[in-house]
């Protein structure tokens, strides 16, 4: 399901990290039920739009704006976004020594359907669901009881970022390197996800630096962050063209 309104619209986003400019001026747009794929060199800065829009203190927004459904999301905090409906992976994602993963994600779903006037969900309800999403995932539901990423695989710590996904099912998600150091069921796993969410109308824009998981997502546009800014848009033509020759472009081929 593809709308042309979209759903997060990002305009000449300025983002700072001390001293330093990251993104210039990024400008994105993300219909309902869209995923754009997001592509650029080591240290051009994809995280940092994550990190940028997830609201996380170190990443100054200096410039622009960045809409949720019509909403200005720059004034609010972290939590005030995800309740909007942004959903934002991590990279790398972080232990939460003594916070039980079942506790945290149960809190975090709960908060976004108080936002959304749905019912909260009481512990038994959650971990059937959890439970079931888990399984979905290949992920053991013995994690559900576990510290938050505590001693987890790297696979593990992607796939509990999934598990978040699919449970609180966000309006937007961004997706950062999800596919790394997941192997080929999980893969397939994320794919299947993705899809189905997205056919329930979620927008997704998909960081990764493999071809192997872009083919299969099947996005509507593959964007190529340089410099601070979207230096080109295209289609799989485009992330082909990157996976073949890298990121030193040929000026003919940004400028076709
Ligand atoms: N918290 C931070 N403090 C200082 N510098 C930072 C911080 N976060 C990012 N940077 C710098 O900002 C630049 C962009 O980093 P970012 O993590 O956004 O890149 P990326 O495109 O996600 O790269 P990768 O493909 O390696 O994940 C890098 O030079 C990085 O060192
Ligand atoms: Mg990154």
């Amino acid at each position: 399901m593809t709308t042309t309104t979209p759903l997060l619209q990002v305009r000449d986003l300025r983002v700072q990290i001390g001293e330093r400019t990251v993104l210039q001026s990024v400008s994105l747009n993300v219909p309902a039920g869209s995923l754009a794929v997001l592509m650029g060199a080591n240290g051009s800065g994809k995280s940092t739009l994550g990190m940028a829009l997830a609201g996380h203190p170190s990443y100054h927004v200096t410039g622009g704006q960045a809409l949720l459904a019509g909403q200005d999301l720059l004034p609010l905090a972290a939590h005030e976004r995800a309740r909007a409906g942004l959903f934002v992976s991590f990279q790398s994602p972080p232990d939460i020594p003594g916070v039980k993963n079942n506790l945290f994600i149960r809190t975090a779903l709960n908060a976004v359907h108080e936002a959304r006037g749905e019912q909260p969900l009481d512990a038994f309800d959650f971990l059937a669901s959890a439970k079931q999403s888990a399984k979905e995932l290949g992920l053991p539901e013995t994690l559900l009881a576990r510290p938050v990423n505590e001693g987890f695989s790297g696979g593990e710590r992607k796939r509990n970022e999934l598990l978040q996904l699919a449970l609180l099912q966000p309006r937007v998600a961004l997706l950062d390197e999800i596919d790394s150091g997941l192997d080929v069921d999980g893969v397939r796993a994320v794919v299947g996800l993705v899809q189905r969410l997205r056919a329930q109308g979620t927008g997704f824009v998909v960081v990764s630096h493999y071809l192997t998981m872009i083919e299969q997502l099947e996005p509507d546009a593959v964007l190529r962050l340089d410099q601070g800014r979207i230096a080109e848009t295209g289609g799989m033509e485009l992330a082909r063209g990157i996976a073949r020759t890298g990121f030193v472009r040929p000026r003919e081929a940004v400028e076709a």
